[in-house]
C-alpha cells in the first residue's frame, strides 16, 4: 500500500512491534519513530528506528508531521493507554485509527481515535467503537452493540446485538456477552466466561475451568 502518512507509535514492547506491523503492511502509514517516557527508555533505537523521549517528542517529530499511536495494554485497567493518549492530544497530535483490512465492516461503522482493530474482527451493523477501544483479533460485536472508550477486548469474544460495554473494561478470551445486556465500567470480564446480566462497576467475572481426569492421554484413541 502507498505510503501518504507518517506514524509514531508510543511503545516498545511487543504491542508497539504487532503494532509496527501491521500499519507497515496494511496501512497508508509510513512509521517513522517510537516513543516512550525518557525513564524507560532502553535503548536509542527499536525495530530500525529512533525511540524519541515523550516528553520531548514535539522537538524531534512536530504534530503536523506525523500521527500517534498509543500501544499500551491493558495496564492499570486501560489508565495508562488513556493518560498517554490525553498527553499526546495535549501536545497536538492527532491519534491514528487501524482497521485491518481483513475484519469485516460496514462503511458507516463508527470507530474512534487510538482505536487499533485487528483481522477477522466481524462488526456488525451500527456497531460504533469508543476512542482508545483495542480489538484483538477475532471478534464478533453484533449489530447495535456499542464499545466504550479505552476498552480492551481480547480474542474470540461474542458480543450479541444490543449490548453497551462502557469504558475501561477488558474481556478475555472466548467470552460470550448475551444480547442486550450491558458491561459496566472497568469491569473484568475472565476468559471463557458467560455474561448473561447487566454487571455493576468494576467487577470481575470468570467462568466454568476445565476439570482434570484422573486418567493419562495413552488411555484413548487406541
Ligand atoms: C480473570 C483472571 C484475570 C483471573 O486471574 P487469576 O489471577 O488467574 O485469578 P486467580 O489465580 O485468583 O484464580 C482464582 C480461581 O479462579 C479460577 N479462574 C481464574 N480465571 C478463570 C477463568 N477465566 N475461568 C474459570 N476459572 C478461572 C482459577 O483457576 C482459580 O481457581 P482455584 O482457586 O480453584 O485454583 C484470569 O484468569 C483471566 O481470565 N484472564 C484473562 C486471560 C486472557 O483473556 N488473556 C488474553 C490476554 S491478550
Amino acid at each position: 500500500m502507498q505510503k501518504t502518512k507518517k506514524a509514531i507509535v508510543f511503545g516498545t514492547g511487543s504491542f508497539a512491534e504487532v503494532v509496527h506491523f501491521m500499519l507497515s503492511k496494511d496501512s497508508a502509514y509510513e512509521v517513522v519513530a517510537f516513543t516512550v517516557s525518557k525513564d524507560t527508555i532502553k535503548d536509542t533505537t527499536f525495530l530500525g528506528l529512533p525511540v524519541y523521549p515523550f516528553e520531548s517528542i514535539e522537538s524531534f517529530i512536530a504534530s503536523y508531521e506525523a500521527e500517534m499511536f498509543i500501544a499500551i495494554g491493558y495496564a492499570k485497567m486501560n489508565d495508562v493507554r488513556a493518560e498517554f493518549m490525553s498527553q499526546a492530544k495535549f501536545k497536538g497530535y492527532k491519534l491514528l485509527s487501524y482497521l485491518s483490512s481483513r475484519a469485516q465492516h460496514w462503511k458507516d461503522t463508527k470507530i474512534g481515535e487510538n482505536v487499533f482493530i485487528f483481522e477477522n474482527n466481524n462488526l456488525q451493523p451500527f456497531v460504533e467503537i469508543g476512542d482508545g477501544t483495542i480489538l484483538w483479533s477475532g471478534n464478533h460485536i453484533g449489530h447495535h452493540s456499542s464499545i466504550g472508550k479505552y476498552c480492551f477486548i481480547t480474542s474470540h469474544v461474542v458480543v450479541s446485538g444490543h449490548c453497551r460495554v462502557e469504558d475501561s473494561c477488558f474481556i478475555g478470551v472466548n467470552a460470550t456477552i448475551a444480547d442486550d445486556v450491558k458491561i459496566a465500567k472497568k469491569n473484568l470480564i475472565g476468559a471463557g466466561a458467560l455474561i448473561t446480566k447487566n454487571t455493576d462497576y468494576a467487577e470481575v467475572y470468570t467462568g466454568t475451568k476445565a476439570t482434570i481426569l484422573n486418567k493419562t492421554s495413552d488411555r484413548f484413541f487406541q
